[in-house]
């Protein structure tokens, strides 16, 4: 179907919940991708950081194809190797002991804030049950993620809200000292805020908070639903900051372009859920995890994680170059291969601009361009990035 007679029917047939970029895209290899007319981009979208392994990796494509012969979906009514397998390979990898499966990130942010809930109401009673969230951050649209997200913009026209959330601003301590109370269940935020346009999370901050919360037996949830799955170049962020959470929520990533979400918890909080409390339908499909399982030994088998976290510093580096130069670059900040570049002016006709030069880059809150490859991205191909950026930037100055 042409990219035109597509848009209109897309437009005809789907409710309107996206600002489409004009290019229909039928596929991909490594970190490039490809529209119905053959002509090829570097993709630094990355399904926004979901091929971690890039487009068509031979590992996962054969784990799917193998899982597809042999098994899709049997329910969460009876055991199934690839979820177990999975689950295992995460908790070995991680603070974690214990693992849901879910569908998507705003689904695992819905187990986690479900979990704390109930954690804290059979230690403390029914009045326990508020959970500290940051301004800037994104947990999803759900109705309960939504709420936790603290954004005005994803909120409006949605209310009544849910109950039980307050707000701090980001990487501020004490602004969370003063908001916790008796009633407070747990406090959530991304290590590194993506959609809220790529702010890192200070060392002391995090440290700060675990202390805090240790102290008052308040649950510590990491979203990694973005930073997770080797993006920021540990496979996951919290790594970096010598910080464990009680909780931490994956996504994205974690599928390699599949569907899947997970919340990953400690014994301790995990136990707070028991059969009936929550579930899934597709939750832990043999599809799903199998894709998962192959993600994770790719990463780390495969030393991916290693070449990520290569390609991050190249490229946080060569976009630091870019603000030395360029009046119009605010502010460059990021971990890994989740960087951010803030201008001084609206981004949307930069990535449009990228576009034409065959270059898929995204923009979050207005101003901040934001680059999150596949993890097999090369130096050639972020010299080449730098290079685009260079043009078009120069030409606003
Ligand atoms: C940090 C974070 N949490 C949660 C979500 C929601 O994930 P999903 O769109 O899979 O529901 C996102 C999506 O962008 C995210 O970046």
């Amino acid at each position: 179907m042409p990219t035109e007679e597509l848009r209109q029917d897309t437009d005809q047939y789907l409710m309107n919940t996206y600002a489409r970029t004009p290019i229909s895209i039928v596929r991909g290899r490594g970190s490039r991708v490809y529209d119905l007319e053959g002509r090829e981009y570097l993709d630094f979208v990355a399904g926004i950081a979901v091929n971690v392994l890039g487009h068509a990796h031979p590992d996962l494509i054969a784990a799917i194809q193998k899982q597809a012969q042999q098994l899709l979906h049997a329910s969460n009514l009876y055991y199934t190797e690839p979820q177990t397998k999975l689950a295992k390979a995460l908790v070995e990898h991680s603070f974690a002991k214990k693992v849901f499966f879910c569908n998507s990130g705003a689904e695992a942010n819905e187990a986690a804030i479900k979990l704390a809930r109930r954690y804290a109401h059979q230690k403390y009673g029914a009045e326990r049950y508020e959970i500290i969230t940051m301004l800037q951050s994104f947990h999803g649209r759900t109705m309960a993620t939504l709420t936790a997200t603290g954004q005005e913009k994803v909120q409006k026209g949605f209310e009544p809200l849910v109950p039980g959330f307050t707000y701090a601003p980001f990487n501020n301590l004490s602004a969370v000292e003063q908001a916790v109370s008796s009633k407070t269940a747990a406090v959530m935020l991304e290590p590194v805020q993506g959609e809220g346009g790529v702010h890192v999370a200070d060392r002391a901050y995090l440290k700060g908070l675990r202390e805090l919360c240790r102290s008052r037996d308040i649950l510590l949830i990491f979203d990694e639903v973005q930073t997770g799955m080797g993006r920021t170049g540990t496979l996951f962020a919290y790594e970096h900051f010598g910080v464990a959470p009680d909780i931490m929520t994956l996504g994205k990533g974690l599928g390699g372009g599949l569907p899947i979400g997970a919340c990953l918890a400690t014994d301790e909080a995990a136990a707070a859920f028991v059969p009936g409390t929550h579930a899934s339908t597709f939750g832990g499909n043999p599809l799903t995890c199998a894709a998962g399982l192959a993600v994770v030994r790719t990463l780390l088998d495969g030393r991916l994680l290693e070449q990520g976290r290569r390609m991050g510093e190249y490229l946080g580096k060569g976009l630091q170059d870019l603000k030395d130069r360029l009046p119009i670059v605010k502010e460059v900040r990021g971990l890994g291969l989740l960087q951010g570049m803030e201008l001084t002016v609206d981004g949307k006709s930069v990535v449009t601009d990228c576009l034409a030069r065959g270059l898929l880059i995204n923009c979050t809150v207005d101003r901040v361009l934001r680059f999150v490859p596949p993890l097999v991205i090369t130096q050639a191909e972020i010299d080449r990035l730098l290079d685009v950026l260079s043009q078009v930037l120069s030409k606003r100055i």
